[in-house]
């Protein structure tokens, strides 16, 4: 069975027994004695000038990777700096989860190198894990245990012990509100809450590469506040941070910066505001109860996708009267008209043709 796509028991034990083996280091809560505090290949060199060669924690260069005939990822070329946030966006099926098990060392790319601090995760998974933290998009925690038990047990395996293993608890439980979860069996706790101790074991060894594959899925407000929050403290403290989401608003609160991927390859990257600067345009859309009607007379520049067009515009207001006069009878089957104003969801339209929304609503927990 692939190695993303197992269910979360067999996920936590193929953890522990790579642990126990000694093949794969830390998929799940970073490993091996606590790589920063203890001192590493690249420790006391904190802050140095972004992209710098020396800062840098993770080079991926022409990544491939194909699941029989479908390319998932294309000659993907990636760089995360000391302190950097790199929001990975794109819709579902773009590569994001591939992209991330492949920096993880779970899935060896075909083509391509990636090193973390260096090291080649795919060929020792044991070196490059013990400065990785990894939250997978599957939650993996171990039901019949209690959140605490969890947590002490994958704390040991990242080689923490006693003092440094009951602070490190008390901090994460903190910073992801789990401080009255913790005497709770896991396997009783909504999926929200159980994605947040899988979270939290991500973060237990305080690694200097976190990996994040969409860990706000099911979560309430007031927790995605509590996440980037603590994603942004992380990274001021000189973790490199790759964080895949669906949610826009989140990677503008993180301040990250932006690799937009579609169909297996990088379409964009820079900054929100570069981004928005390059591509970004205001839009017009309605969408209709059936296939949108053509609209003849407009000189508007205007765009179908399936039941809903598009305007492009500098100033919707005015577009919008106008077409209102001209849809005539189609608009009674007009179900939404809304003004897009230049953002990524707007960057990512422009550049593809569709566009990068939120799930509507995700079941509690979904993943
Ligand atoms: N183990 C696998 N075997 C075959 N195909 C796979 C496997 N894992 C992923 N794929 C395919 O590879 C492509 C990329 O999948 P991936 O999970 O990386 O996308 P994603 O961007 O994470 O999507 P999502 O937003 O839905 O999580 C998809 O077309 C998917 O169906
Ligand atoms: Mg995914």
């Amino acid at each position: 069975m692939p190695l993303d796509r197992l269910d979360t028991n067999s996920y936590v034990i193929f953890v522990i027994v790579s642990h126990i083996r000694g093949q794969i280091g830390g998929p799940v809560a970073g490993a091996g004695p606590d790589a920063r505090s203890e001192g590493s290949p690249v420790g006391g060199t904190w802050g140095m000038g972004s992209g710098s060669p020396a800062s840098l924690v993770l080079e991926a260069s022409g990544v491939s990777k194909a699941y029989g005939p479908l390319e998932a990822l294309k000659a993907i070329d990636l760089t995360i700096s000391r302190g950097e946030i790199v929001g990975l966006l794109g819709p579902n099926g773009a590569g994001k989860s591939t992209l991330i098990s492949i920096v993880a060392g779970l899935l060896r790319p075909d083509v391509g190198t990636v090193t973390v601090n260096g090291i080649d995760p795919a060929r020792d998974p044991v070196k490059a894990q013990r400065f990785v933290g990894f939250a997978p998009q599957s939650t993996g925690v171990y039901e019949p245990l209690t959140v605490e038990e969890n947590l002490v047990f994958f704390g040991q395996l990242a080689g923490l012990r006693r003092r440094r293993l009951a602070e490190r608890i008390t901090d994460v439980c903190e910073a992801l509100l789990l401080e009255t979860l913790r005497p709770r069996k896991c396997e009783e706790l909504s999926g929200g809450e159980k994605r947040r101790v899988h979270t939290a074991i991500a973060l237990m060894a305080r690694p200097q590469l976190l990996l994040l594959d969409e860990p706000t899925v099911g979560a309430d407000i007031e927790t995605r506040g509590a996440l980037i929050d603590l994603v942004k403290l992380l990274a001021d403290e000189g973790t490199a941070i790759l964080y895949s989401t669906h949610y826009l608003p989140e990677v503008e609160a993180l301040d990250a910066s932006v690799v937009l991927l579609h169909a297996g390859r990088v379409i964009a990257r820079g900054s929100v505001d570069d981004l928005i600067a390059r591509h970004g345009v205001g839009m017009l859309e309605l969408r209709f109860a059936g296939p949108a009607p053509t609209l003849d007379s407009t000189d508007l520049s205007v765009e179908y996708d399936g039941n809903a067009l598009r305007l492009r515009t500098s100033a919707p207001a005015v577009a919008a009267a106008q077409v209102m006069n001209e849809l005539g009878d189609h608009v009674d089957r007009l179900e939404s008209l809304d003004v897009l104003r230049p953002s990524l969801d707007s960057v990512f339209l422009s550049l593809t043709g569709h566009r990068l929304r939120a799930p509507e609503s995700e079941p509690d927990g979904a993943s």
